[in-house]
């Protein structure tokens, strides 16, 4: 069969439509084949490209607000798109729905020099940007796989208000498979003139540690499909990369080193988020099962932690032995990845097993109060310490404090509970509930305190103005965050996770 001559013609991309001065100007070169559809011939893309204005989608949330901060931060113009009206307005004002340390600080820094905005409506903040964020939720569905519909439905939007030559970069955490799926709403519902290319750029921040990990991360990872896309993200980062432009809070000693990248295909990059998200669980899991190990033999899993995290093949990270994981990622991640080890034939044994002793954590957790208080907790006041799911955040999302309060109000108890952050979103998940203005009016009259949540300030108290204040001793840490030897020698029966 014989091919369609091109007719080239030039059409102005939407760089070149933009005022900035790291925009290029690039021309686009279209033909139209014997069917009469429009082509490029090709691609508006050169080496003079460079990126300019930044639209994320999902921009009000734990990743897309972390993501729009840091590249405003960076000097780029940013605007971030959210369906919470809300959260959108609170942002404009200079005020954040999240809490991490210097947030804050940050957005008003970036809203005063006007390169970042929040926006509710998309449609401008697509046309008039050519690298577009995808960091939209991705929750568990009931069967364990991720519900993609809100990716779906931004990359929808995408496709319909694209201009030029665009890079859409998928920063929330998808299961391999989901970028064919999202380039094919893309390619359709184009205007002539458009192109784009997907990326996967997934995002391993630590809440509490968010912006942080924006500027110093341990590695950038690009899943493209073009080297031009790869090259598009380079410039994009290249501040991170390269170490200069960072954000420099209370860090002037930090050790500047290139950030590791690692550049691969669309799938790889998919993959390698789960991958890692299920490694960590893993050895929280393990690090729980040896903890149980300990309490049975009599060992102390502090000495035994220290034993195994010298090894500069395992190291510390993740090895904390606690309630289990908890949190919006972790367990979700992990599930996912069951679920794609099982759609590809893959039996995920050791994946299956980590969840399993997941589970069997908090049980051991309430059965340590059980033990301690009885087998009724009917009307009995116990002190929760802690219901974000980790510290530093105010992210109750799966957190297990609140499964294990929640257990604790169906058995009955007087809960009484404090966190320094995350009182108000908890105030949603608890109804019969005290919630307290501090641990010290928490702790009033409770005959147990748990420790949920391993905020230094808990480490820190006064135990002795504690042991006046309640009415039986009891101290179950549930993050091995506490001295034990001190509870002990003030009179408090204490129990961690597998010490002695
Ligand atoms: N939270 C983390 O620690 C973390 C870390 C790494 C990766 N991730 C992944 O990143 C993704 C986002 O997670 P998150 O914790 O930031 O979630 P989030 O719920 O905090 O944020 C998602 C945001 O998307 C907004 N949104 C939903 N539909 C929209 C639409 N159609 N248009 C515009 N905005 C829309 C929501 O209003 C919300 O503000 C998930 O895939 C998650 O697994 C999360």
């Amino acid at each position: 069969m014989q091919k369609s001559t091109p007719t080239p013609s030039t059409t102005p991309t939407n760089a070149e439509r933009r005022p900035g001065p790291s925009v290029a100007m690039y021309r686009t070169t279209r033909f139209v084949d014997s069917s009469g559809r429009s082509h490029h011939a090709d691609p508006p893309r050169s080496p003079k490209s460079r990126p300019g204005q930044i639209c994320v989608i999902g921009g009000a949330g734990y990743v897309g607000l972390t993501t729009a901060l840091g590249f405003a931060e960076t000097g780029r113009r940013v605007v971030a798109v959210d369906i919470d009206e809300g959260r959108v307005a609170q942002l404009n004002r200079g005020v954040s729905p999240i809490y991490e340390r210097g947030i804050e600080e940050m957005l008003r820094r970036n809203l005063d020099t006007g390169r970042l905005s929040f926006a509710i409506d998309p449609v401008d903040a697509i046309a008039q940007s050519d690298t577009i964020f995808i960091a939209v939720g991705t929750p568990a569905s009931a069967n364990g796989r991720p519900d993609l519909s809100q990716v779906i439905c931004v990359s929808e939007t995408i496709a319909r208000h694209l201009r030029g030559y665009t890079v859409v970069a998928i920063r929330s955490t998808v299961p391999t498979g989901t970028t064919a799926t999202v380039r094919e709403i893309l390619g359709q519902d184009h205007d002539e003139g458009v192109d784009f290319d997907l990326v996967v750029n997934p995002e391993f921040l630590r809440e509490g540690n968010a912006l942080e990990d924006f500027f110093y991360p341990d590695r950038l990872v690009f899943g493209t499909s073009s080297k031009f896309a790869g090259e598009w993200m380079r410039e994009l980062y290249r501040p991170i990369i390269s170490g200069e432009n960072r954000w420099n809070e209370g860090k002037q000693d930090r050790e500047l080193r290139p950030t590791p990248l690692i550049e691969t295909n669309l799938t790889d990059a998919e993959l390698i988020k789960h991958a890692a998200n299920a490694f960590l669980a893993t050895r929280v899991s393990f690090i729980n099962e040896v903890a149980a190990i300990c309490e049975r033999v009599g060992a102390d899993i502090d000495q035994v932690k220290a034993g195994l995290s010298q090894d500069p093949r395992i190291g510390e990270s993740h090895l904390n032995p606690g309630l289990g994981f908890g949190g919006p990622c972790l367990e979700k991640d992990l599930t996912a990845l069951v679920t794609i080890a099982e759609d590809a034939g893959v039996d995920p044994v050791v994946m299956r097993a980590v969840l399993d002793r997941n589970e069997r954590q908090v049980v051991s957790v309430l059965s340590k109060v059980r033990g301690l208080l009885g087998p009724s907790l009917h009307g009995r006041p116990i002190a929760i310490l802690g219901v974000a799911f980790k510290a530093h955040t105010n992210d109750v999302r799966n957190s297990l404090a609140l499964r294990i309060a929640h257990a604790l109000e169906n058995d009955g108890a007087a809960v009484r509970v404090y966190d320094p952050m995350g009182m108000p979103q908890a105030r949603n998940e608890l109804h019969q509930t005290v919630f307290c203005s501090d641990v010290y009016e928490a702790v009033k009259g409770t005959q147990a305190i748990l420790v949920l949540t391993e905020w230094p300030e808990f480490a820190e108290l006064d135990f002795r103005r504690v042991r006046r204040l309640v009415d039986c001793p009891i101290v179950i840490d549930g993050r091995n965050v506490l001295d034990a030897r001190a509870l002990r020698s003030n009179g408090f029966q204490y129990l961690g996770i597998g010490r002695r």
